[in-house]
């Protein structure tokens, strides 16, 4: 199979193909989602929510995320495999940004880095790619900058900081990231983003207008119980499903149906 880089998903914004992104951060669904054709995967700092169990995506360490992202990488064959730079390992700093930016590509053998923000890290976004590492931009609901917002409900609904959205995107492709993911914002903010820039935009709760759509893996399985936002399309019941199977064990080990003769030596 042929890797997907990031020349092939410039080549998918020109030609009108939409571009499949979902996070991951082990290498067992990974592999199934490589198998099954996703484009991008994402090794997202979400692995702090849905992987340890933290409220926010502040705690997880730049140590965590590349054991995530070398499992990540082990088993994609062709998808492209982007990182998030954690928390604190590349804000207000760009010596510190590339620092982090090289452990990640040499430690997992990813593709690329993604970072949150605009203007306020576009010299450690220029610095990194002036390494030959290739950045990804996140603009909108920034969760590293949740305290800030005091909540998750939808960017950029007024004027000033849709204005000041549109402005960082353009900063971004400026600055030479090759894609802008955009977070909950306005569907027609989305849209006049992505007609805005020629690099790809690739929207989570950002509308139909955009280039391509991620989604945070486990949120598409329906492993998460009770996360229902407005944005997610839900594929599985899979929390459903695995409490069932785990049920059917438990009872099965307890009137000794399992193992049976045929199950053992
Ligand atoms: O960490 C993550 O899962 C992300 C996506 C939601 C874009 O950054
Ligand atoms: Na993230």
């Amino acid at each position: 199979v042929k890797r997907v880089t990031t020349h092939t998903i410039q080549k998918m914004k020109v030609d009108g193909e939409k571009i499949s992104m979902l996070t991951a951060y082990d290498f067992s669904m990974a592999r199934i989602l490589d198998d099954a054709g996703v484009d991008v995967l994402l090794v997202g700092d979400s692995a702090s929510n849905v992987m340890a169990g933290h409220e926010t995506t502040l705690p997880i360490t730049l140590d965590q995320m590349i054991y995530h992202a070398a499992s990540v990488v082990r088993a994609a064959r062709r998808a492209l495999v982007v990182v998030d730079l954690p928390f604190g390992s590349y804000q207000g700093n760009s010596k510190e940004a590339l620092a982090s930016a090289v452990r990640i590509m040499k430690e997992t053998g990813a593709h690329a880095v993604k970072i949150e923000g605009g203007e306020e890290v576009i010299e450690s976004v220029k610095r990194i790619i002036s390494a030959g590492v290739p950045v990804v931009g996140h603009l909108g609901l920034t969760p590293q900058s949740i305290y800030k917002f005091g909540t998750y409900a939808v960017r950029a609904t007024e004027e000033a900081e849709a204005a000041k959205l549109l402005s960082d995107a353009k900063l971004l492709q400026d600055a030479g990231c090759f894609s802008i993911v955009l977070e909950k914002i306005p569907a027609l903010l989305a849209k006049q983003v992505a007609e805005a820039v020629h690099i790809p935009i690739i929207g989570i709760g950002a509308g139909m207008h955009v280039d391509g759509q991620v989604l945070v893996m486990h949120d598409l399985l329906g492993i998460n119980k009770d996360f229902k936002p407005r944005f997610l399309r839900r594929y599985l019941n899979l929390y459903e499903e695995i409490y069932n199977a785990t049920q059917q064990y438990v009872k099965d080990v307890k009137n000794r149906d399992f193992p049976n003769e045929k199950e053992q030596y």
